[in-house]
């Protein structure tokens, strides 16, 4: 998941682009990636990284233009990668031509594109803390749940559930192939508190999207951000009994497993993991596919939040690259990117650093902001020559989940040891007949994994981290034995 501004400057200009992107395509094959989601483009002020768009169909200059997008769209294509877009439905920048048109007077034609009373509310953030919710402006106060910068969209209205469609037709129809949809759960409220979040009404109208997304392109993929529990992420994904992804989102980011397997690679104890996969399988409808990750450009970097730690990244990134669902991979992660040491998001969008020299590979000029300490080892050149690298780690792990269809399909069978040691996560990936067993040992020791009641007669090596030996045993009872670390990927056979 590349930022735009953050992943490569094809111009010089020290920002980078869409035609920046282009150009890196060939790493992001070599790395074994085949969908990207790319955040904000779009025309925007730039108040909050691009999510306060101000034209929904133009790209902002800095980056490109719609041709730039186009190219890159088909570039992708051509090497088999897929591209997901940001849509922020939720909200425009409070200066779209909507709003401020909208924000001249009660007698606007667009009066009724944004949520507007005549006092303010009270409504405060749903998540939390005291910020209020309503803006005054000419005499009135208008609904924008982030911040006056980026006022509400009033879904109730027929006009904009059209226009945003037409949004997502446009750019269907341009080659994305799919959309990561932002702030799902805050599109429509109908009163304060638990009705500022996942109302029946936004339900609805994601269904809507879903089908008319359906309709244009039936493959296309949906990823909603609903930043909140199983429970309630489980409801996005709508009924599997019709369409078999879901009839309302596809997939969700999982961002209570993310906080899981932060955890527990950082305790050396994968109950968490386990128990957070089982909520997965039970809660969310059959068949429906999960989203993990680590971390994203809300929050600090992985590396940071691990000490720098590199048995935990590596562990990190095995879990990620085995459980079930499309991983994703914020950019710069494979490499072990630190964070920026301001305080701020940009500190967590630091540009790429493709090599440890001047520009660092990012740029010919200078970098829009400074690069994140460490790059002098945190980089693409020095760790793509190095085969114990953590980047080596991600493609390694990239191409054992490709060797085997079993990675592809939803749910696992979590393996409990007879030892009942939690240091260890062990389950079983299925496609049908094939079957992988993946083993992970969370902690720095040394352990014996299982043993395990799998009725393989024996076992194809798929990944394995050095150290690990076995599976040893025979029919019914099968043990790996894990080093510092250490994974263990294995076809049955
Ligand atoms: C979630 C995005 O990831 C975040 O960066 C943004 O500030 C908010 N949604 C509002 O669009």
């Amino acid at each position: 998941m590349p930022l735009v501004r953050g992943f490569h400057d094809s111009n010089g200009d020290g920002t980078g682009d869409l035609r920046g992107i282009t150009e890196k395509l060939d790493y992001l094959e070599w790395l074994g990636v085949d969908c990207l989601w790319l955040l904000p483009f779009y025309s925007s002020p730039l108040k909050d990284g691009g999510y306060d768009i101000s034209d929904f169909f133009t790209v902002l200059p800095d980056y490109g233009t719609v041709g730039d997008a186009v190219e890159l769209l088909e570039e992708a294509h051509r090497r088999g990668i897929r591209v997901i877009v940001d849509f922020v439905m939720n909200h425009s920048s409070s200066e779209h031509p909507w709003f401020r048109d909208s924000a001249s007077g009660a007698g606007s034609r667009y009066r009724d594109f944004y949520v507007w009373s005549a006092t303010d509310q009270g409504w405060k953030q749903p998540w939390g803390g005291n910020t209020g919710t309503w803006h005054e402006k000419n005499g009135a106060f208008y609904y924008g749940v982030f911040w006056s910068g980026m006022p509400d969209l009033d879904y109730r209205t027929t006009a904009v559930r059209e226009a945003m469609l037409r949004i997502a037709a446009k750019w269907l129809e341009a080659g994305v192939d799919g959309f990561r949809l932002d702030a799902t759960r805050y599109l429509i409220e109908t009163g304060a508190g638990g009705g500022q979040q996942d109302t029946p009404e936004t339900h609805d109208f994601l269904k809507e999207l879903s089908a008319h997304v359906r309709r244009i392109k039936p493959d296309a993929v949906l990823v909603g951000e609903n930043w909140a529990d199983s429970p309630v992420i489980a409801k996005y994904y709508g009924s599997t009994a019709a369409v078999s992804a879901g009839d309302e989102l596809p997939m969700s980011f999982d961002f209570p497993l993310a906080e899981r397997i932060l955890a527990a690679v950082r305790s050396g104890n994968a109950a968490g993991i386990a128990a957070k996969l089982e909520d997965v399988q039970r809660l969310y409808p059959p068949g429906a596919h999960d989203a993990p990750f680590l971390t994203n450009h809300d929050q600090v970097r992985l590396s940071t939040q691990l000490g720098r730690d590199q048995g935990m990244l590596r562990s990190a990134a095995a879990v990620l690259l085995t459980v079930p669902g499309a991983p994703f991979v914020y950019y710069g992660e494979e490499v072990g990117i630190q964070n920026g040491t301001t305080n701020n998001d940009e500190a967590k969008r630091t540009p790429m650093p493709w090599n440890a020299g001047a520009g660092g590979g990012f740029t010919s000029g200078t970098p829009w902001w400074s690069f994140a300490p460490g790059r002098e080892t945190e980089n693409v050149a020095t760790q793509t020559v190095d085969d114990g690298s953590l980047l080596s780690r991600y493609r390694k792990l990239i191409r054992a989940r490709k060797a085997s269809t079993a990675f592809r399909r939803p749910g696992l069978q979590l393996l409990s040891p007879a030892s009942g040691t939690t240091a260890t996560l062990a389950f079983l990936r299925a496609d049908g007949d094939e079957k992988v067993l993946v083993v992970h040992n969370l902690t720095s020791g040394f352990v014996p994994a299982g043993p395990y009641n799998l009725s393989a007669t024996s076992f194809e090596t798929l990944f394995a981290d050095p150290g690990v030996i076995g599976p040893s045993g025979g029919p019914g009872s099968w043990s790996v034995n894990l080093g510092p670390r250490g994974t263990g990927i294995f076809r049955l056979r």
